[in-house]
């Protein structure tokens, strides 16, 4: 088994066209909250990729999971890391970004982690969403809202010559496939305020 990555909760080995995740134990949590946190973690992002599956949203397809050893084993996508190359056609990609999220919210599915870090181009150059370990189930537009400020902050901090262009151009392709989009829009203004509060008075 190859180990093709190490991220702060998680080890990804490379076997056979599939990807094993193992969360391993954080040695400064309590290791009964710990055991939950990873057995909740991984229950809920194989539960998320089944549904993703049935939804045929581009995503890794779910081989098998154990909450016992705390492992995913999926898919594998043959293919970059978005961040890598979003410059390259950076408007078309933040259009299908959009249109990606709005196709998670209008199921109710917050991914929870919108970075170009946790989004994969596959062989055909389709963005594959990845990383659900932190996703949930909600109709709450104040959800839906914070996850798109959280992509707005991943595009800032990752791209920032490009960031505004890029997230005006997904949040049109949002506005256009979302349902209920206004109400997730306003609730947006809602966040962004509260954020900007915050930082004046910090
Ligand atoms: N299905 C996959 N196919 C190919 N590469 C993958 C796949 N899943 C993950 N990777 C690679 O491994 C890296 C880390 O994966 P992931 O984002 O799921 O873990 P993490 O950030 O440690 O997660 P978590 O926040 O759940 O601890 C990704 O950025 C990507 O490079
Ligand atoms: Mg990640």
């Amino acid at each position: 088994m190859n180990l093709i990555a190490q991220g702060a909760e998680a080890k990804l080995f490379a076997e056979n066209g599939e990807i094993l995740k193992q969360r391993f134990e954080k040695a400064y949590r309590h290791p009964l909250i710990d055991m939950r946190l990873r057995k909740c973690r991984t229950r809920q992002e194989a539960r998320l990729l089944e549904r993703l599956a049935l939804m045929n949203f581009p995503s890794p397809r779910l081989a098998d999971f154990s909450d016992k050893s705390m492992e995913i084993r999926m898919q594998q996508i043959n293919g970059v890391l978005l961040k890598d190359v979003l410059h390259e056609k950076h408007l078309e990609f933040s259009n299908e970004i959009g249109r990606r999220v709005a196709e998670l919210h209008n199921k109710n599915i917050i991914h929870g982690d919108l970075t170009t870090s946790n989004m994969m181009l596959d062989s055909s150059n389709r963005i594959n969403f990845i990383d659900f370990g932190l996703s949930f189930i909600s109709d709450k537009a104040e959800d839906k809202a914070v996850d798109l400020h959280l992509l707005k902050q991943a595009l800032e901090s990752k791209h920032y010559l490009i960031f505004e262009e890029c997230f005006n151009t997904a949040l049109d392709a949002y506005k256009e496939h979302g349902i209920n989009s206004e109400l997730v829009m306003q609730r947006l203004e809602k966040v962004e305020s509260r954020g900007r509060n915050k930082r004046k008075n910090d």
